[in-house]
């Protein structure tokens, strides 16, 4: 059986105190919720304190990105190994931002989720189609040529050490939700793709929505057969819309 998830997406956002009183409402929010598994995704600077601000709780930690070399003169980047001295268990690789801002081709975006699979940190990997694509009708397509990029690299069977997340990039900090039956054929397409390369995989992997899900629409989001949970950004930024959205995957 699936285990929902919502990860919070924080981007470029936070500091030390605003952090403190943010994960303090999260946390105290979140206590004693253990069926859902819950997550939030850090700037690199505030690993350190955040790894000490969850570490006895119900919440896991990860990055937003890691480089997919092990280490060397890669002057600005930040390796896996790094990220497991902060006990990171999650890192998002291939966010669109990261695509369409800095270049992350899908065979980039392949090697660092191969580089945090050996590692043994679990890649929440982003796929998801621009508006153009979208009106393109080309939506299937592209979400094929990001996961076939991965799948050829690193063999099918790495998917049950992944979280997916279909993140339609119109709906990225938009404020416009993909509906929830849209979102769903979006999922059912990417599970019946893999399904057909392994079953038992396709079956047990998680695949979040990501996209301006907000407190309000995340339970009927949530509710769609194939939809996992959530990949939250602006609303991971406010612990009452974030532990809501949490709590509409606990349930
Ligand atoms: P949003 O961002 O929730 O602010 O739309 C989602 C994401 O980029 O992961």
């Amino acid at each position: 059986m699936r285990r929902k998830m919502v990860a919070g997406n924080w981007k470029m956002h936070g500091s030390l105190v605003e952090n403190k009183r943010l994960l303090d409402a999260v946390i105290a929010g979140l206590d004693g919720l253990n069926e859902a598994r819950f997550v939030v995704c850090a700037p690199y600077p505030y690993l350190s304190s955040i790894q000490n601000a969850l570490q006895s709780t119900n919440i896991a930690w990860g990055a937003q990105n890691v480089s997919q070399f092990e280490k060397g003169a890669y002057t600005g980047e930040v390796s896996t190994t790094m990220l497991k001295d902060f006990g990171c268990r999650y890192v998002i690789v291939g966010h669109s931002e990261r695509r369409a801002l800095f270049g992350e081709n899908n065979f980039i975006v392949a090697e660092k989720y191969l580089a945090a699979q050996r590692a043994g940190i679990t890649p929440i990997l982003c796929v998801g189609e621009t508006l153009e694509q979208r009106e393109a009708e080309i939506t299937e397509q592209v979400i094929e040529e990001q996961l076939a990029a991965v799948i050829e690299l690193t063999g099918v069977e790495s998917l049950s050490q992944s979280v997916i997340a279909y993140e339609p990039v119109w709906a990225i900090g938009t404020g416009k939700t993909a509906l929830p039956q849209q979102a769903q054929d979006v999922h059912a397409f990417i599970r019946s793709g893999i399904a057909k390369k392994n079953a038992a995989i396709a079956k047990e992997l998680v695949i979040l929505y990501g996209g301006s899900v907000k407190a309000n629409n995340a339970a009927d989001l949530f509710a769609m057969p194939d939809i996992d949970g959530g990949l939250i950004g602006g609303a991971s930024l406010v612990a009452s819309e974030f532990v809501s959205i949490c709590r509409a995957a606990h349930h």
